[in-house]
C-alpha cells in the first residue's frame, strides 16, 4: 500500500490484513514498555488544518510506539496563517525529508492532491466532507471484536445490519464507513432527516430512511454521527430539541434496541443532542473502545505503509517485535 486516501481503495484481504495486524499491535497497549523498533529512522508528519483530538494524538502515539519520529504541524501556529498555500506547505514539509504525511484538511480531495505533489506516503486523516478512512477501519476493528464475542470465527460482516444515523450530509465518517462496510459485506442503513440526507444517496451501496424508530429493532450496530454545526450554513432542522426527538439515541430508543446491539460514535459527541448520556455510557457502548482501536489500527496502517517489503525500512520486524 503506497497511500491511504480512500476506504474504496481497500480490498477485503487488505482490510482483513490491517485488522489482523491491528490485533497484534493492540497487545502493545498493555505492555509496561510501549515501544517496538519497527519504524526506527522513519519520519511521520501530522499536518492538520482542522481541529482534532483523537486522530492527531492517536497517529502520534501510533508512530511513537513504532519508534518513528513524529512531528505535529497544525495550521494554527504555522505559516499557513501568513498566507502560505496548501501546495507550498506540503512541498515545504516534504522537502525536509519526511517519509509519511498524515493530512487533515477542510477541502475534500486535499490528501489526494498532496499525493500528486510529493514522493512521501500520504494518509488521509479526514478531508472535508469526503472521507476518513482510518476512522472506518477502527470502527470495523471495534465492531469485529464485538461480533466475535458471540461468533469467534467471523471474518466478514455478511448478515450484519449497521445503521449510520444523523448528519450524513457533512459526514466523511459515514462515506468511508459505507465504502468499507460494503467491502466487508454488511447491510448498511442510512438514517437522517430529509434535510441531512446527501443528494445522490440513491447510488450509495446502502438503503436510506428518515424513520429511525423503524430500524432500531433490526440493527446489530448503530453508529451515531455528530451534528456538524461548523459545516452548516443554514438551518437544517427547526431546533435541537426536535432533532433529538427525531434522530437522537435517547433513553427510550435505547430500550428498543435488541440486546447486544453495539453503540458507536466517532466522537466528539454532542451529548444530549444526537446521543443521550444513557446511550453514550451504556454497557454496549463501544465509544471508548473505538478510541483505543484508533491507536492499534493506525499502528497497523503506518506499519503496512512504511515497514513493508518494498520499503527501505523493511526488516523482519514483525516477527521480531510483536512477540
Ligand atoms: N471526528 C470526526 C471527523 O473529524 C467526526 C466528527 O468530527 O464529527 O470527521
Ligand atoms: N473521530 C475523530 O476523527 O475525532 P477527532 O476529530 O477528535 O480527530
Amino acid at each position: 500500500m503506497r497511500h491511504l486516501l480512500s476506504a474504496a481503495d481497500l480490498s477485503l484481504p487488505e482490510i482483513t490484513e490491517i485488522l489482523d495486524l491491528a490485533e497484534e499491535m493492540s497487545t502493545v497497549q498493555n505492555r509496561p514498555v510501549k515501544k517496538l523498533p519497527a519504524l526506527r529512522g522513519r519520519t511521520v508528519v501530522n499536518l492538520f488544518f482542522e481541529d482534532s483530538t483523537r486522530t492527531r494524538s492517536s497517529f502520534e502515539i501510533a508512530g511513537k510506539w513504532l519508534s518513528a519520529d513524529v512531528i505535529n504541524v497544525s495550521a494554527k501556529g504555522s505559516s499557513v496563517f501568513k498566507g502560505e498555500s496548501l501546495r507550498d506547505t506540503v512541498l515545504t514539509v516534504a522537502a525536509m525529508g519526511v517519509d509519511a504525511l498524515v493530512i487533515r484538511h477542510h477541502a475534500s480531495g486535499a490528501p489526494w492532491q498532496a499525493s500528486q505533489w510529493i514522493d512521501a506516503h500520504v494518509l488521509n486523516a479526514g478531508d472535508g466532507t469526503h472521507e476518513h478512512p482510518t476512522q472506518a477501519l477502527l470502527d470495523a476493528f471495534t465492531l469485529r471484536r464485538h461480533f466475535r464475542r458471540t461468533d469467534p470465527t467471523m471474518i466478514d460482516f455478511s448478515g450484519k445490519t449497521i445503521a449510520i444515523v444523523g448528519d450524513l450530509t457533512h459526514s466523511r465518517v459515514a462515506r468511508s464507513n459505507v465504502l468499507l462496510l460494503q467491502t466487508l459485506g454488511a447491510k448498511v442503513v442510512l438514517v437522517a432527516p430529509p434535510t441531512l440526507m446527501p443528494s445522490g444517496v440513491g447510488s450509495w451501496p446502502a438503503t436510506a430512511t428518515s424513520d429511525f424508530d423503524d430500524v432500531l429493532g433490526a440493527c446489530d450496530a448503530v453508529m451515531m454521527l455528530r451534528v456538524q454545526r461548523e459545516r452548516m450554513s443554514g438551518g437544517y432542522f427547526p431546533s435541537a430539541r426536535e432533532y433529538t426527538v427525531g434522530y437522537g439515541l435517547t433513553r427510550d430508543r435505547l430500550n428498543l434496541l435488541r440486546p447486544g446491539t453495539a453503540i458507536c460514535h466517532p466522537g466528539p459527541m454532542n451529548r444530549g443532542l444526537e446521543i443521550s448520556a444513557d446511550a453514550a455510557d451504556a454497557a454496549d457502548s463501544l465509544i471508548l473502545d473505538q478510541v483505543a482501536a484508533g491507536v492499534s489500527v493506525r499502528m497497523s496502517v503506518l506499519y503496512q505503509i512504511l515497514g513493508g517489503a518494498d520499503d527501505p525500512a523493511s526488516s523482519p520486524v514483525r516477527e521480531a517485535t510483536l512477540r
